[in-house]
């Protein structure tokens, strides 16, 4: 038997302030994408704003509906309008970030499960890194090299060759 480890590092900074113009530019656009949730049963808007490979930019939110598990996150919604408006462009940044109606909205969260793997299978599709820039409307802002760090062990395409 041996213990493997995993483990990975990411950027934290203070505010949006300690960040570039364009990386706080991605955060600023993710913070007023909240605005275009439709979250009336969590109260709990996400944002989502991308820089293609070509440079074009994307934004998606979490649109929930009365049967709940028919809800999208803001992640896959971007994703999935990415791939149809500019087909075959990897994303190289994504920002997050939310709006907690009925609570705090000033620390980091990362992306539920389900975003994790279809990030992944977006990276992988395009061959291109997905940077990730996490932050709540306000405080903190933590950046990932890459969306797959988030995913160890994780299940792929080629696992069913
Ligand atoms: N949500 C996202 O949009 N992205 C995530 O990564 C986490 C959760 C949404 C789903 C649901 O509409 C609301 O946040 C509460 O879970």
């Amino acid at each position: 038997m041996k213990i493997e480890k995993y483990s990975f590092e990411y950027e934290e900074y203070e505010s949006i302030d300690e960040l570039t113009p364009s990386d706080a530019l991605l955060v600023e656009e993710a913070r007023k994408a909240t605005k275009l949730a439709y979250a009336p049963y969590s109260q709990f808007q996400v944002g989502a704003y991308a820089e293609l490979a070509s440079g074009e930019f994307v934004v998606g939110s979490n649109q929930e509906n009365a049967s709940y598990p028919v809800g999208i996150c803001a992640e896959r919604v971007l994703m999935a309008s990415a791939a149809q408006l500019y087909p075959n462009q990897g994303v190289r940044n994504m920002a997050i970030s939310y709006h907690n109606l009925n609570g705090k909205s000033n620390r980091p969260l990362s992306p539920c499960g389900m975003c994790r793997q279809a990030l992944q299978e977006f990276e992988s599709r395009h061959n291109q890194p997905i940077r990730i820039l996490l932050s709540g409307m306000e405080g903190k802002v933590f950046i990932l090299k890459q969306a797959t760090m988030l995913l160890p062990l994780s299940f792929k395409g080629d696992d069913m060759k």
